[in-house]
């Protein structure tokens, strides 16, 4: 669903005008995103409101309690001068869901949904939930309770099951989370092992989950900074070990309750992977607490998104990666990748049986929505004949992201039945790049009847009949090296490798309508 969302969301707010770009984006690096999330436990959502008085009312929310600690922090300030740390927390009451302010709500809809994620699901009579508001720097960091900044040993650690951050504004200093955790550092294996980090740009009302187990932080630049930079943390703790809090200072006699559908949770699956050629120096962020190094690869995003002219924040985060992770990258995901690899080398070897393969799917599209298509298409065209996209090959194209139906098949079709079969053919959940997706009109009356033999400029290629056989005679996509002809009924898809030579056979009478989509495997090593 989020797929769908997404694309909505962009195409509202006008801030792209490629929609093959935002598909890009959403689908980009499943690979970074299964390892890392198996190893950070990320989940990124953004909040969307439908209603302006919300979203005021958690800014509210947010004021009220800087005001408050304001003030504490001064009076503390008077009674200790800095000799004692200056820290206030509070507790969410999850046993009076209805009553949540604005904030509160939010953070608890996270908790629930992130942790589901994780498969470790919310129990009120079990977990509690800890929050507090950050305008601050500290240094690298794990998240525990604060007896440890008090034992200089760092003997107690209690280490609360989930956490995450809610952002208050967008800002360039973003939030660093390294693979490594206190055990790691312990045993010395730091410097040793070659790593990935990530960098969380803040977007306002972004919400992102981690393993705060993991050293992490927020980076303090001069460079780029703005004006504040207000952070919404939160710990779920199992009872029994939970630090003391403060009860919640926000109202909790809510006369308007928040409804279920005043504000929406995003998924953010935008990942994008970078290449690093030398592991970070962890020794000088630990133990110098200096976080430089990490400004060049700051200037980097902010650099690269100036120059391609997109959104700092489109990325839910930023994974730093370098060779050699990725090498083992290979290693988990097995024999599909060597094929992708020689495929780009332009290699078929002998035993490349995956990706060669060809792969058929009954009932991908619904024969209603098939002809929603047409029937769109063949509107849009209206007495003319169809465009011809690729006059070299006598094809007749329209574009489906023309179509008013082009929502309705991201959420229903092509989430909920492309993409699984995809994942099912090629035994991997990849990530992918959308080149195209159109729609080829074969006529014989316009001389647009067939293709002749041609390799596609996409790794794969997938053909989707969008009408019944009994409307044409011949047709079908031919093989050449194998001699073979697929043929197509209604709703029937085609998998088959872009670089096997093939032909769009002649039809001899009617009409054939067929989806085509070009994807690339999006891969580096
Ligand atoms: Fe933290
Ligand atoms: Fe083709």
């Amino acid at each position: 669903m989020y797929t769908y969302l997404k694309i909505r969301m962009f195409l509202d707010t006008d801030e792209y005008d490629n929609i093959h770009h935002h598909l890009r984006n959403i689908l980009l690096s499943k690979n970074a995103q299964a390892i890392m999330k198996k190893r950070t436990k990320m989940i990124v959502y953004d909040t969307v409101f439908n209603n302006n008085d919300r979203e005021k009312e958690l800014i509210d929310n947010v004021d009220y309690i800087l005001d408050y600690q304001n003030k504490a922090f001064h009076e503390h300030e008077k009674k200790y001068g800095n000799t004692k740390r200056f820290f206030m927390n509070f507790r969410l009451d999850t046993a009076n869901d209805e009553c949540l302010s604005m904030l509160e709500k939010l953070i608890f809809e996270n908790v629930k949904r992130c942790m589901k994620e994780l498969d470790n699901e919310f129990d009120e009579k079990v977990h509690t939930i800890e929050y507090w508001l950050n305008n601050k720097y500290y240094s690298i960091h794990v998240d525990c309770d604060s007896e440890l900044y008090q034992n200089t040993n760092g003997e107690i650690l209690r280490q609360g099951i989930h956490n995450g951050i809610i952002y208050m504004d967008d800002n360039y200093e973003p939030t660093f989370i390294s693979e490594f955790t206190r055990e790691d550092r312990d045993l010395n294996t730091v410097q040793r092992m070659d790593s990935a980090f990530v960098l969380s740009f803040p977007k306002k009302f972004r919400c992102i989950a981690f393993d705060g187990r993991n050293y992490h932080g927020a980076i303090s630049y001069d460079k780029h900074q703005k004006e504040k930079r207000i952070v919404v943390a939160y710990n779920v703790w199992v009872k029994e070990s939970c630090p003391n809090t403060n009860e919640s200072i926000l109202s909790t006699n809510n006369t308007n309750p928040i409804k279920k559908d005043d504000f929406a949770l995003i998924d953010n699956n935008n990942y994008f992977e970078n290449i690093v050629f030398s592991p970070l120096n962890y020794a000088e962020i630990f133990e110098k607490d200096t976080t430089n190094e990490l400004h060049q690869y700051i200037d980097y995003v902010i650099h690269q998104h100036e120059r391609n002219k997109v959104d700092l924040n489109t990325a839910g985060i930023y994974i730093f990666a370098s060779p050699l992770s990725r090498y083992s990258l290979v290693d988990e995901m097995g024999t599909i990748c060597f094929e992708i690899k020689n495929l780009n080398n332009d290699a078929k070897a002998v035993d490349d049986v995956i990706l060669w393969k060809k792969y058929t799917y009954k009932d991908i599209i619904p024969h209603e929505i098939c002809d929603k298509i047409i029937k769109s298409c063949e509107e849009i065209a209206g007495n003319e004949t169809w465009p011809l996209m690729h006059s070299a090959y006598k094809s007749s194209s329209i574009s489906l992201d023309s179509l008013d139906i082009f929502n309705q098949f991201m959420s229903d079709v092509f989430e909920k039945n492309i993409i699984p079969a995809i994942e099912e053919s090629y035994k991997y959940n990849f990530s992918w790049n959308i080149r195209d997706i159109f729609i080829n009109k074969y006529d014989c009356a316009h001389n647009a009847n067939g293709l002749s033999p041609h390799k596609d400029g996409s790794h794969i290629t997938l053909n989707i009949a969008l009408n019944d056989k009994s409307e044409y005679e011949n047709g079908g996509t031919k093989f050449i090296d194998d001699n073979e002809v697929i043929s197509l009924d209604k709703g029937e898809m085609l998998i088959h490798c872009g670089k096997e030579l093939h032909t769009g056979v002649q039809i001899t009478k009617g009409t054939r309508y067929v989806m085509v989509i070009f994807m690339d495997f999006v891969f580096s090593v």
